[in-house]
């Protein structure tokens, strides 16, 4: 197969990565056919999912207007994916160009479009780091150069906790983000359950794990517990889908999103 230009050479063009069997589910072009055909399997097991990774992306878009909204003008995104139409610094400079915007992901791809897409500007940066760092994520030039820790910062954690297991001890991992964070600072979540969701859904997991990697779900209570000492904000832990729908967005069954959204407050 033929490298393209954005794809360098330290990428295994025959390894599939979760960054772009994500892009395929959500109809991106940044993927290849060992992404594709495990997309492709994923589907065919579970047809509902390229509608909630776009129910996902929906949260995502509410959640940082939400906290535009709210005076929160910092974002650190870990896990953030290959850029899709309404990337977070889309979505918060159309309601404050002010905000400022950092991009991680371990996925070089990932990494190599955000860096793009946010080349030129000054407010928004890409780093290439695995969030399971925190040292690393935090001491990056571009996190120092942008994100002034002393305010309110949402540190947002989309979709992307299912790729740390409980032995890296993701509710650890978001103490160290959040506590040297400002009073006011927030945690933004959407996490997969198989709690109360279809038997095929777990067909589904189980050929992501065996292709790609690790992927844990979680239930409801175990994603609360994930928010510590946060407060958490209306409506609580609740499915995508119910995490304050706009107008007409209302879903008459959230739970098959199989996905939990919530946000949390600090002090
Ligand atoms: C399902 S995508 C979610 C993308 C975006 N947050 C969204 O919700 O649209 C998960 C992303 O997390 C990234 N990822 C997985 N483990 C990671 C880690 N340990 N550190 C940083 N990024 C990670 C993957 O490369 C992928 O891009």
């Amino acid at each position: 197969m033929e490298r393209p230009t954005w794809a360098g050479t330290e990428i295994d063009l025959q390894r599939p990565s979760a960054a772009r069997v994500y892009d395929v589910h959500l109809g991106g072009s940044h993927n290849f056919q060992a992404d594709r055909d495990v997309a492709r399997r994923i589907t065919d097991a579970m047809p509902e999912l390229p509608a909630i990774l776009r129910a996902n992306r929906n949260f995502l878009r509410r959640a940082v207007r939400h906290l535009v909204a709210d005076g929160v003008t910092q974002f650190l995104d870990l896990g953030s994916g290959i850029p899709t139409a309404g990337t977070v610094h889309e979505v918060a400079w159309r309601a404050d160009p002010a905000c400022r915007v950092v991009y991680v992901d371990t996925d070089a791809v990932a990494v190599a479009h955000s860096r793009a897409l946010v080349a030129g500007a000054d407010r928004a940066a890409a780093v290439h780091a695995d969030l399971r760092r925190p040292d690393d994520v935090l001491n990056a030039p571009e996190t120092v150069r942008l994100l002034d820790f002393t305010r309110p910062v949402a540190v947002l954690m989309v979709a992307v906790l299912p790729f740390v297991p409980d032995e890296d001890d993701p509710a650890g991992l978001i103490r160290r983000y959040l506590g040297p964070a400002a009073p006011g600072s927030r945690l933004v979540v959407s996490h997969a359950t198989q709690e109360g969701s279809e038997e095929h859904y777990a067909e589904a997991t189980d050929h992501f794990r065996r292709c790609v990697g690790e992927f844990a779900v979680r239930t409801r209570a175990e994603v609360a517990g994930l928010f510590g000492d946060l407060t958490l904000v209306d409506p609580g832990v609740v499915y995508l889908t119910e995490w304050r729908p706009d107008p007409g967005e209302e879903d008459a069954d959230p739970r098959r999103t199989s996905t939990f959204a919530a946000v949390g407050r600090k002090g």
